[in-house]
């Protein structure tokens, strides 16, 4: 083993990184307003259905090529495949992908900080319906000032933590900011369900209306699940890669996929029932959080702190996000250039937040700037997303399954866990080498509309 490379200080170390990697925006923001626009309970099944059929096996794949290689993306799939050009070139979709995500994040996740701001200044206090709140929402995201200043400052967190390394940056904010994010979403939560008339949101998240159900809800759950788990890119891989051998990684798998479902889940039971039992509508789309919600903390009790509260939870849930794209960029240049962590962290994060602006001005100046119909924002939210995280996905399946084989996979799959069972590990097989590629293959042509 590669004795300079940082290792995680605990074995929680990794777990709480990997779910803080994955418990995101795309929990908080893009999950509910999913499930709102797709059918409810039944989104949610089906959204299960794939994250065990998938995505846990998947995630296991992933981090199993981190911890074996001891390297970033390009330098894992180079060693672990012989130097074969093709597997180095899925390596380096894996960086361009992350670059292009953190990227637009950064942008919203600017967005999550600025309203913390706003909400303190009482900005939302008198707004009593929605659309006052979206015109709101458009104008602050259209100012261009608000807009950078607040993603710059975004940034600067993001570099700040990745600068200090493996177990004094990442492992330390995730120690600090995981705990504080779950007692912030229960609180959230309690206050949601206890309020008079919750029971039709709280209903409309258990009884399922099969009906909405059809190939474009399929695709966007699956779509959702690579997202969500941060998979396909080579953010567990990078952080699979500071694992030492005697660490469990299916265990530590597991409990990354149900900490990151449990707050999707919860982030349901925190945003419905108060919507519903003001009588508003749950399919409002990706502005659900940005000018429903707002309006919802006026007419509850507590709302001006519970706002404050909620705006605070979603940016921290960005920033242990955006720590892991960040880390995957800066393991891969610190590997591959020898420059040291701290200049390359900084230079990256740099030229990320520049590649970020056209995104940033996507709400405003750059607004009728499209690109097939998408806005700048859109384009690399939907190539990025849609298509090369499930394209990683399929490569990674195919890595693992076939390429580097089941006979090279299993042995360092058992390495720190010997009592493993038998039968999990056939299953686990089954499911990457079959299941898993046919899947996302069937799926991602029918999103391309070819069959
Ligand atoms: N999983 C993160 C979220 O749900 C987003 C993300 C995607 C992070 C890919 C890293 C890599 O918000």
């Amino acid at each position: 083993m590669d004795n300079n490379r940082e290792h995680w200080g605990s074995k929680i170390g990794f777990i709480l990184a990997a779910a803080g990697s994955a418990i995101g925006l795309g929990n908080i923001w893009r999950f509910p307003y999913l499930v709102g626009e797709n059918g409810g309970a039944a989104f949610i099944i089906l959204y299960l259905l794939c994250v065990v059929l998938v995505g846990l096996p998947l995630v296991i794949a992933e981090i199993l090529i981190g911890r074996t290689a001891q390297k970033n993306p390009v330098g894992s799939f180079r060693e672990l495949s012989n130097h074969n050009p093709f597997w180095v070139g899925v390596g380096v979709l894996g960086v361009l992908t992350g670059l292009m995500i953190l990227s637009y994040y950064n942008v919203v996740a600017g967005w999550s900080l600025g309203y913390v701001v706003e909400s303190a200044r009482g900005s939302f206090q008198h707004i009593g319906d929605p659309e006052k709140a979206g015109i709101l929402f458009d104008q602050l995201s259209a100012s261009w000032t608000w807009s950078l200043f607040f993603s710059a400052c975004f940034m600067m967190f993001t570099i700040g933590i990745i600068y200090f390394g493996v177990i004094q940056g990442i492992e330390k904010a995730s120690k600090i900011m995981l705990p504080i994010l779950f007692l912030l979403i229960i609180l959230l939560v309690i206050r949601g369900v206890t309020l008079e008339g919750a029971r039709a949101g709280i209903c409309y998240l258990t009884k399922p209306d099969f009906s909405a159900i059809n190939g474009k809800t399929a695709l966007l759950a699956f779509g959702q699940v690579f997202f969500s788990l941060s998979l396909g890119m080579g953010a567990l891989l990078t952080y699979g890669s500071y694992m030492t051998k005697n660490e469990k990684i299916v265990s530590s798998a597991v409990s990354v996929v149900v900490l990151n479902t449990s707050v999707s889940l919860l982030a349901g039971f925190m945003i419905f029932p108060p919507l519903l039992a003001l009588g508003m509508k749950p399919a409002q789309g990706p502005s659900l959080i940005f000018n429903i919600l707002p309006v919802m903390f006026n007419s509850i009790p507590g709302g001006y702190f519970f706002r404050i509260i909620f705006f605070l939870l979603l940016s921290m849930a960005a920033l242990t996000s955006t720590i892991s794209l960040l880390e995957v960029i800066t393991a891969f240049v610190v590997d591959e250039f020898r420059l040291s962590r701290k200049k390359a962290s900084v230079i990256l994060g740099g030229i990320v937040f520049l590649l970020g602006v056209p995104s940033a001005l996507s709400a405003g100046r750059l607004e009728n700037f499209t690109i097939l119909k998408l806005t700048f924002f859109q384009l690399v939210d939907f190539i990025s997303a849609n298509i090369f995280l499930p394209l990683g996905g399929i490569f990674i399946a195919l890595f693992v399954g076939w390429f580097w084989g089941m006979k090279k996979a299993i042995p360092n799959l058992l390495e720190g866990s010997v009592a493993l069972p038998g039968f999990i590990v056939t299953i686990w097989s089954i499911l990457i080498r079959f299941v898993a590629p046919v899947l996302i293959l069937l799926i991602f042509l029918n999103s391309l509309g070819i069959i």
